[in-house]
């Protein structure tokens, strides 16, 4: 197909029309490579994020903290050629944003070795700054608030947040100043509903939820657990789909069809031209071969 018939790449400006016009909340999911990200292009699903929930359900580690950035690239890169019309965002892994300048040239790197749309940084007040100054770059930011995983060791653990009026006013008034420093929209994770109505009700940026209730202006879940494939998954994760029953099941019978001989038939050989095989046949004959 060629680019122009393919249409526009879906973008954040997109995302922040939606949210202005007040319609159906958009889905996001997470995507980790290229023939997945050509799946659900084709399935409809304009905006994905190359998570660090990669290094749980890609890597098979119990964080999100030990993922590489250069991993990261990699994934987000494919995830890029997979989708070229879908918005990607790209996750800063653990330790890549830790100062400014650190930051800033962490996420150009991703920004000009994948072709992301923009990073997501989970944030603090002290990534304020650095927010400001990636906009003022031209890098557009998700900011990530609420339960911030990269900060499990701090907050004791995977815990809603903003569970009582004042911590839930102190995610309000960060999701306030992150937008004021220039974030292109915010990611609230594990807070109660009341939390994002207060934010999408006073201000004007998108926000994408993820076991953030209904009043955000997308929703997005780990693929992984909408198909089934993680072991458990967030109260907020609807598991729609059976992965491993779909892969379980060609693996049984691929084996079983080994076993009785049925695989490889004639369908699955490379033929030999005529010619060639009794050549063949003739030198093995010279070995005392029947082939
Ligand atoms: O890494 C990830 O998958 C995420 C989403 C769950 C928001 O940060």
């Amino acid at each position: 197909m060629s680019k122009s018939a393919r249409g526009k790449r879906f973008g954040l400006d997109d995302l922040r029309k939606a949210a202005r016009a007040g319609g159906a909340p958009l889905a996001m999911l997470t995507c980790y490579d290229y023939l997945t990200a050509r799946v659900l292009e084709e399935a409809g699903i304009r905006m994905l994020l190359v998570g660090d929930s990669a290094a749980n359900v890609i890597l098979g580690h119990d964080s999100t903290i030990p993922v590489p950035l250069s991993f990261m690239i990699e994934l987000t890169a494919a995830v890029r050629r997979g989708a070229p019309q879908s918005l990607v965002l790209a996750d800063m892994p653990f330790g890549t944003c830790a100062t400014v300048s650190q930051g800033v040239k962490n996420c150009l790197r991703m920004v000009k070795l994948t072709g992301c749309d923009g990073v997501k940084i989970e944030c603090s007040r002290g990534h304020i700054e650095l927010v400001q100054a990636l906009a003022d770059s031209g890098v557009a930011v998700v900011a990530h608030l609420g339960l911030t995983p990269q900060s499990v060791g701090l907050l004791g653990g995977y815990k809603v947040q903003g569970r009582t009026a004042s911590d839930a006013m102190k995610v309000f008034d960060l999701a306030g100043d992150l937008m004021n420093a220039g974030a292109a929209a915010l990611l609230l994770e594990a807070t109660p509903p009341e939390v994002a109505r207060l934010i999408t009700q006073t201000l004007d940026v998108p926000v994408i939820g993820c076991g953030a209730g209904p009043d955000c202006h997308a929703h997005v879940v780990v693929l992984s657990d909408l198909v089934g494939m993680t072991e458990s998954s967030p109260k907020f994760a609807p598991r729609l789909g059976d992965l491993p029953s779909v892969i379980a099941s060609s693996a049984r019978r691929y084996a079983a069809d080994i076993a009785s001989g049925k695989y490889p038939g004639k369908a699955h050989h490379y033929d030999m031209p005529a010619d060639e095989r009794q050549v063949l046949r003739d030198e093995a004959k010279g070995y005392g071969l029947d082939i």
